[in-house]
């Protein structure tokens, strides 16, 4: 089930493949410290495809912060546990130097995610999504099945501007994948489930459901056409205590570009107890 290294991931790869004679192969990308977030991601692509792949990598290039990368969450044996129970049949848990060899003088050639990636969440990180992308299609080739099978990535709608730079990168880029998008899973106060989550103290964890329910009530008010007085659900926000709003917008889902009217996609990111969270809702 573990490997660490690309050549032994690939080797068990094609075995596997010839084994159960796949016609695909569907792949979850992680970060590890997973939940049930996660969980569904697999869930998804057991439905769809007789192999399963994950990965777990916590990609430095994706981290603005030192800070925040050191603090990241790492519990391999608890999501091993965990990638075994939901039945995923391989997971490549390399570590930077393989990913990266020479890492930081490597990579020299990276993926640009262009505007797309330098609005939003990507205005608050720079450089988070180009690290990402570049993670991703590193993923993408790493586990290119041998032969006719095709590849199904999964990605969760949590963190939505992501799935769509993914979706954009294989469109631009021709990447012989499927992108499959999974939806958000929640505690049942309606906090995103996040790895993030575990940082933050049980005041905090009560304190950050304001996220989702400013954007639950923004959809309320759609839903019965009125106003959506966006300003007032941010004040709201920034009225609570220990949370700092970073922002919180409506945008059309297709160009991430700001809109008034449906369909269209709200975000939220808010630092609460000094913990980057992120939110967001269709509006249609
Ligand atoms: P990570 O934060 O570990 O998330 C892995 C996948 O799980 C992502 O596709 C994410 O959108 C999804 N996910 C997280 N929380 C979720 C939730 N509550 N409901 C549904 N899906 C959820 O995202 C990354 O890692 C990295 O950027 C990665 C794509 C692995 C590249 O390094």
């Amino acid at each position: 089930l573990l490997t660490h290294t690309i050549g032994e991931l690939r080797g068990q790869l094609t075995r596997l493949i010839a084994e159960r004679g796949a016609e695909s192969i569907g792949l979850v990308p992680t970060m590890g410290a997973l939940h049930d977030g996660h969980a569904a991601l697999v869930r998804a692509a057991r439905a769809e495809n007789s192999v399963v792949c994950a990965s777990l990598f916590v990609n430095p290039l994706q981290f603005e912060s030192p800070l925040d990368l050191r603090r990241y969450p790492r519990d391999l044996a608890a999501d091993m546990e965990i990638f075994q129970r939901e039945g995923v049949d391989l997971v490549l848990a390399p570590d930077v130097d393989e990913m990266y060899p020479g890492y930081p003088e490597s990579p020299i050639v990276r993926v640009s995610s262009g505007h797309m990636g330098a609005i939003l969440e990507g205005a608050s990180r720079p450089g988070h999504f180009d690290g990402m992308a570049t993670v991703v299609a590193k993923l993408f080739n790493i586990f290119d099945p041998p032969g006719p099978a095709r590849l199904r990535a999964y990605f969760g709608q949590k963190d939505a501007q992501q799935l769509m730079i993914v979706k954009r990168m294989v469109a631009d880029l021709d990447f012989p994948v499927t992108v499959v998008p999974v939806q958000t899973q929640r505690e049942p106060g309606g906090l995103a489930l996040s790895s993030r989550n575990q940082l933050l103290s049980e005041r905090g964890r009560a304190t950050a459901t304001v996220l989702s329910e400013v954007l639950f009530d923004l959809r309320d008010r759609a839903a019965r056409a009125e106003d959506w007085n966006l300003a007032e659900l941010r004040r709201r926000v920034q009225a609570t205590e220990s949370v700092i709003l970073d922002y919180f917008e409506v945008v059309d889902p297709n160009t991430l570009q700001p809109t008034t009217e449906a369909p269209a996609l709200a975000l939220i990111a808010a630092y609460v107890d000094s913990i980057r969270l992120i939110d967001n809702l269709l509006i249609d």
